[in-house]
């Protein structure tokens, strides 16, 4: 029997107005008596910029902006689609799914849609699980999607982080096809590592319980983000079969430039091949790798029939990949 594969049949991407540069972000700290400097966030990471979302605004309205581009760029309407992943961990609510919500704000009912938490690996989580859903037949078309307001769980206090991240979402519309798609998939988690990076905080009897704000130890982060996204990238080319010198493009977590560059030279990749999106977007976790996927389609970068690797890496600790032909 053939095969079905999911091909990719559109990307959109959405970042809310407000950008907030080192300059902007140094001088707001400052009021608060926190140092840093512009200097030292491109030097360590390479942001310049991010966006904050407005209070009033959701995830899910991020979400749905995205998932509008990427329908629109598939030639689809939202009628067509029969599954929906939005990975995420700054849900509009405790439940229901964000997913829902969206769903609803797009004006359907009826198909699946549903969460899903790996933080910053959510939408290579999202997009596996969504390419086995289309393999088995359970889905035709699907619309997964990456979309974070991270800013809430900043603590402005804390320079190690509160500096690293953006909000926004990006979106994939993907079909079942007898032409891959993507040709495979490679998920991990170890719970050992839970404390390095987590917001330990959770609501209990109409209280927050424990401490609702980003926690991380940044080195040790670094340290294991740097292995295993050299791992999870053989592990997937081996399993299509693939050389990382056939690779046209990687679009890998947008966390610290340094993290890139380090695994772009692990598969000996140029970093003219590697998609950079972190200087203008900070690390907007489980969105970082569709909307950086979207920026570089809709540039003319990305082209149809070239192959693309997606790396993802974050709390839990999860990473894993997604290689696609375009
Ligand atoms: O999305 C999930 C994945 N997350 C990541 O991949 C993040 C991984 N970690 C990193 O990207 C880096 O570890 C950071 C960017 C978070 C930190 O860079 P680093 O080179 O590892 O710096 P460090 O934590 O070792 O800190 C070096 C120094 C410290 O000062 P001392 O102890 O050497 O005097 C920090 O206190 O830099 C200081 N520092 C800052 N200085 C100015 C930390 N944050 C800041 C800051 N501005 N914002």
């Amino acid at each position: 029997m053939k095969r079905r594969y999911s091909r990719l049949r559109g990307t959109g991407g959405y970042l809310p107005p407000r950008r907030v540069t080192n300059q902007d972000l140094v001088a707001e700290l400052a009021q608060r008596g926190v140092e840093t400097s512009h200097d030292w966030i491109v030097e360590r990471t390479g942001i310049h910029a991010r966006h904050f979302a407005a209070p009033e605004v959701a995830t899910s309205d991020l979400a749905v902006t995205a998932a509008k581009a990427a329908l629109q760029a598939a030639s689809m309407r939202a009628a067509d689609i029969d599954l929906i992943i939005v990975a995420t961990s700054t849900p509009d609510m405790v439940f229901p799914s964000t997913a829902a919500i969206v769903q609803h704000k797009l004006g359907i009912a009826g198909c699946p849609a549903f969460d899903v938490q790996a933080v910053c690996t959510g939408f290579i989580y999202a997009i596996a699980v969504a390419d086995s859903m289309i393999a088995s037949g359970a889905a035709n078309r699907a619309l997964v999607i990456g979309a974070e307001i991270f800013s809430r769980l900043l603590d402005f206090n804390d320079r190690g982080t509160c500096v690293l991240f953006g909000d926004g979402a990006g979106a994939v519309v993907l079909e079942a096809s007898d032409e891959p798609g993507i040709l495979a998939t490679d998920l991990h988690a170890n719970g050992e590592y839970v404390d390095i990076l987590c917001v330990p905080g959770h609501v209990a009897g109409g209280q927050i319980s424990g401490r609702p704000l980003l926690e991380m130890e940044g080195r040790a982060v670094f340290k294991l983000a740097v292995g295993v996204l050299g791992e999870t990238a053989q592990a997937v080319l081996a399993k299509a079969e693939v050389d990382a010198s056939d690779l046209d493009w990687l679009v890998p977590h947008q966390a610290n430039i340094r993290i890139m560059q380090a695994t772009a030279r692990k598969l000996h990749l140029p970093m003219e091949k590697v998609v950079v999106t972190v200087h203008e977007h900070g690390n907007t976790s489980a969105a970082s790798v569709p909307l950086a996927l979207d920026c570089a389609v809709r540039a003319g970068d990305v082209k149809p029939g070239q192959l693309v690797l997606l790396e993802g890496v974050g709390g839990g600790f999860t990473w894993g990949s997604a290689l696609l032909r375009m």
